[in-house]
């Protein structure tokens, strides 16, 4: 089963939006498979934004990422990774589309609430660079009839 990794930023922590946000994947119909309240370390964030090295907000987004703690989270589901980066919007909260995370309750691409894997490939290692294997918890929600067929 398809699993991508969510996080809550710091904005959204310090916002008390932890609740708001995390709503919106249970009530989807996601199922939770990982889920702990942490600082992130300088190395763990230069690791997740390594793609970003090189752009100029690299070192802004990695001192934000770490300047307070974040809800770090694994959804499943089918096309999770996908549906999750739907709900989530686009990367700058001015021009999400209302009805996402980002669009509903952000204004600014420095304070855009939210993390999601941008690829199946993507969630992969940022589970794993996120999670040991023993914090993921494989279970069968007993509503899951009532939710896929
Ligand atoms: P994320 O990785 O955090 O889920 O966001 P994303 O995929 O929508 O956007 P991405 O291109 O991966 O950028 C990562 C984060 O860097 C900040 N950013 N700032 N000032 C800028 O032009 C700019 N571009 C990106 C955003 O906070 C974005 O979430
Ligand atoms: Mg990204």
């Amino acid at each position: 089963m398809e699993r991508t990794f969510i996080a809550i930023k710091p904005d959204g922590v310090q916002r008390g939006l932890i609740g708001e946000i995390f709503c919106r994947f249970e009530t989807k119909g996601f199922t939770l498979v990982g889920l702990k309240f942490m600082q992130a370390s300088r190395e763990l964030a230069e690791e997740h934004y390594g793609v970003h090295r090189e752009r100029p907000f690299f070192g802004s987004l990695v001192e934000f990422i770490t300047s307070a703690p974040v809800v770090a989270m694994v959804w499943e589901g089918d096309g999770v990774v996908a549906a999750a980066r739907k709900m989530i919007g686009a990367t700058n909260p001015l021009v999400s589309e209302p009805g996402t995370i980002r669009g509903d309750l952000g204004v600014n691409i420095g304070r855009n609430l939210i993390h999601g894997s941008d690829a199946v490939e993507t969630a992969q290692s940022e589970i794993a660079l996120w999670f040991k294997e023993e914090e993921l918890v494989n279970w069968q929600p007993t509503l899951s009839s009532w939710i896929r067929e």
